[in-house]
């Protein structure tokens, strides 16, 4: 999916799915694992029930690819917005290519929304385009706070859902609604992500302050440095 035309494009849009710059693969991870939690309500006890489990199997995984491009595009572009060296234990395609192809491969990385549409299925569109929306907005909320808001719980909180929950909870409500489950449940697997997601933006948070760049693959103290409110300091 992320073959381009021109071959600088190309190198920068496969950056981060090559092996040893792929990450922990968190949200994919979490995503075929909800798939396999959520598997079709009528089970899979004949030929044909066992083809159409393995063909909603496939489009859970498509979620699952879709969420790590467009987290990837999102990293592409945060990167240039923190001024980050490293990224996934190796340098930053900013620090490599520059911040213009960087943006451009983040870009590009809406390819994923081409395969999104393949799906045929207009509350998951919806859904992932929303998640798009909200990282845009979360990271704007994190750059244009006022005094008062960087001092406020709850816009740091908002901002968090924002940033990093809304990609995880909207892609796990996805997989849910695929399997053609009802709304309650794929409500409960929206509030399992966003709580997961809230989760690991806050320990995200923490490690900034208190990690290594080693072990964390990327550089820390950066909410320092840009004067970025987060949980340690509340
Ligand atoms: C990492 O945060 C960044 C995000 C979770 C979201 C960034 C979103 C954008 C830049 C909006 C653009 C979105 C798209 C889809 C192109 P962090 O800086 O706290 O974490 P880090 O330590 O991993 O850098
Ligand atoms: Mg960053």
């Amino acid at each position: 999916m992320v073959a381009a035309e021109v071959p600088k494009l190309a190198s920068a849009a496969e950056y981060f799915f090559k092996v040893g710059a792929e990450g922990k693969r968190f949200r994919p991870t979490v995503l075929l694992l909800m798939a396999s939690a959520l598997k079709f309500p009528i089970g899979d006890s004949t030929e044909v029930l066992s083809i159409l489990a393995n063909k909603l199997r496939t489009r859970q995984q498509n979620i699952a690819e879709i969420t790590e491009m467009i987290h990837v595009a999102s990293l592409l572009h945060d990167d240039v917005l923190d001024d980050a060296e490293t990224r996934r234990g190796v340098t930053s395609l900013n620090c490599i290519m520059g911040n213009k192809l960087s943006v451009l491969a983040g870009d590009f990385l809406s390819r994923a929304c081409v395969a999104l549409a393949a799906l045929g299925n207009t509350e998951v569109v919806s859904l992932m385009a929303t998640a798009v929306e909200h990282l845009v907005t979360g990271e704007t909320m994190q750059i244009s706070t006022s005094r008062e808001q960087r001092r406020s719980m709850e816009y740091y909180l908002q901002k968090t859902y924002y940033k990093t929950a809304s990609l995880i909870s909207n892609s796990c409500k996805a997989v849910a609604i695929l399997a053609g489950h009802t709304a309650e449940v794929s409500m409960l697997a929206y509030e399992y992500g966003r709580n997961l997601g809230l989760a690991f933006q806050l320990i995200d948070d923490v490690l900034d302050f208190t990690g290594m760049s080693a072990s964390l693959g990327k550089g820390s103290l950066s909410d320092i440095r840009h004067v970025i409110a987060s949980i340690p300091m509340f």
